[in-house]
């Protein structure tokens, strides 16, 4: 399994203070010394954590591929194209958003994301298209013309948090996941069986299969056991886990957990 580390979070810190410090830099040879096969990361249209220096920076440093997530917006494609990352990720974003909510809209945003792929393609970039696990997506993301698709894995990490964590006695409890716990493990169920059939359809369309979103030490397994998924991009998790352990050793225990 490839394991992409995101260290965006690492930018978040350094932007709550604006100042160089936790060095993103830093982050990024780390990370190439402690088993990421990938490096990716966002540049954000409202540059909350990543800007465009960084993503010059890291391309210019890193040993590691370079997976750019990005939206569709025009001045964004324009930037990403330019930098030329080994893939492209196209993801939806909103501003007011904490996080990316769910997966891109590929029937609303047709046009423009067939235009996106076509840009970047123009740029000889692999295109990576972020969707919600259903085959209908699958199908319309094979039809743009991504080579890759990244199953968005919130809502099975939402579940599974809600199940086997103190997040329902928390703030940050999920309010439409307060339901009973058989409620909880028959949804769980689906949100996997949905993961699986969208991977499966995806590979047998030829296209390449990676998931990413709320993947953490608990529950990255449930994704190991699904073979057709090559790559999985985790972030959130494990610059969570450095506070305690050390960005070294975090990356290590997920790619002790990631390696089949
Ligand atoms: N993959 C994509 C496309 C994302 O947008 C994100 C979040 O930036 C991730 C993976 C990583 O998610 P997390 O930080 O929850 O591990």
């Amino acid at each position: 399994m490839t394991l992409g580390v995101n260290i965006d979070h690492v930018a978040v810190l350094r932007e709550a203070r604006k100042v160089n410090d936790p060095d993103i830099i830093n982050a990024l040879h780390v990370a190439c010394e402690s088993g990421a096969d990938q490096i990716t990361i966002h540049l954000r249209e409202d540059r909350r954590h990543i800007q465009d220096v960084d993503v010059k920076n890291i391309m210019n440093f890193s040993k590691l591929p370079v997976n750019l997530e990005c939206s569709i917006n025009r001045d964004i494609l324009n930037i990403v194209s330019n930098f030329k990352p080994h893939r492209a990720t196209l993801v939806p974003e909103k501003r007011e958003e904490v996080t990316t909510e769910g997966g891109l809209d590929v029937f609303t945003y047709e046009d423009d994301i067939s235009y996106a792929i076509e840009q970047l393609h123009d740029s000889l970039i692999p295109v990576s298209l972020f969707v919600d696990p259903t085959i209908e997506a699958m199908e319309k993301s094979k039809e743009l013309g991504a080579e890759m698709v990244e199953l968005h894995t919130g809502s099975f990490a939402n579940i599974f948090a809600m199940l086997n964590s103190s997040l329902l006695h928390s703030n940050h409890s999920i309010k439409e996941l307060e339901l009973p716990r058989y409620e909880l493990e028959a949804k769980l169920e689906k949100s996997i069986e949905d993961i699986v059939t969208s991977a499966q359809h995806a590979k047998k369309l030829g296209l390449e299969v990676a998931a990413g979103h709320g993947l953490n030490y608990h529950n990255v397994s449930y994704m190991m056991d699904i073979q057709e998924i090559t790559e999985l991009n985790i972030g959130q998790s494990i610059i969570a886990r450095s506070v305690f352990s050390g960005l070294a050793d975090a990356i290590k225990e997920m790619k002790r957990l990631t390696t089949r």
